[in-house]
């Protein structure tokens, strides 16, 4: 699989050289990014959908969002969360340098104070990518803000496999979640989902009701 990997890895142009820097700088302070694939998958679905109003939950070094806001028509807005203010100081530094600010709106709180008084409506993408056993209730909280045909996506789905191993007595809570997750998401009535093996495990649903 690691052949397979690189091999896509590097048939793909060269990404941007702020994406590229900003790789290195979640490696270097131990911060994760999404997978490059995901974060490739969702710059795709960002133009095949022209997805002008996003909103992000769990933002960390910006690495999805600078993903999605390079490939953002011109009149394009992410709206992205995460309570972390030295993560999203890094996160803002980089959407600086993109030229990119003016269309990102970074919010510091956690999802679930934020998400009950979110504004917002009508939104092209949902990308979840914050605390695991939570990911349920912001389904739900952001399924109405979505418009018909819009989609989410959300990262983790696999946790590196364990989430599709035999369950155990011991399994850590978020594999647990994921579980249930996944299971929630993938029956929703109101969505038509899918879970790809890409990344950490992409799913991605639909609104379709
Ligand atoms: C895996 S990182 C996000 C990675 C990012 N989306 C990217 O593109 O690389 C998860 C982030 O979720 C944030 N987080 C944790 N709990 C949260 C919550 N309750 N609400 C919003 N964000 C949260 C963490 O601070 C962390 O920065």
């Amino acid at each position: 699989m690691d052949d397979v990997l690189a091999y896509l890895d590097a048939e793909h142009p060269e990404p941007h050289p702020l994406i590229l820097e900003l790789e290195q700088h979640g490696r270097k302070d131990g911060v994760s990014n999404v997978a490059r694939a995901t974060a490739r998958l969702l710059a795709t679905l960002v133009v095949c959908m022209q997805a002008n109003r996003i909103l992000e939950i769990g933002t960390a070094y910006g690495y999805a969002t600078l993903w999605m806001t390079l490939a953002q028509p011109p009149a394009g807005k992410i709206w992205t969360i995460d309570p972390d203010i030295e993560r999203t100081t890094v996160a803002l530094s980089y959407f600086q340098r993109a030229g990119e600010a003016d269309d990102i709106v970074i919010s510091n709180q956690s999802a679930l104070e934020l998400l009950p008084m979110f504004p917002h409506r009508n939104l092209d993408i949902v990308f979840i990518d914050a605390a695991k056993t939570e990911y349920r209730a912001y389904l739900d909280l952001v399924l109405p803000m979505l418009k018909r045909s819009g989609v989410i996506v959300v990262d983790n789905c696999l946790l590196g496999g364990r989430v599709a191993q035999a369950p155990r007595k011991d399994d850590p809570p978020e594999v647990v979640a994921m579980r249930d997750f996944n299971s929630y998401f993938l029956q929703h009535p109101d969505l038509d989902s899918t879970i790809l093996p890409v990344g950490d495990g992409t799913g991605i649903g639909a609104r379709v009701r």
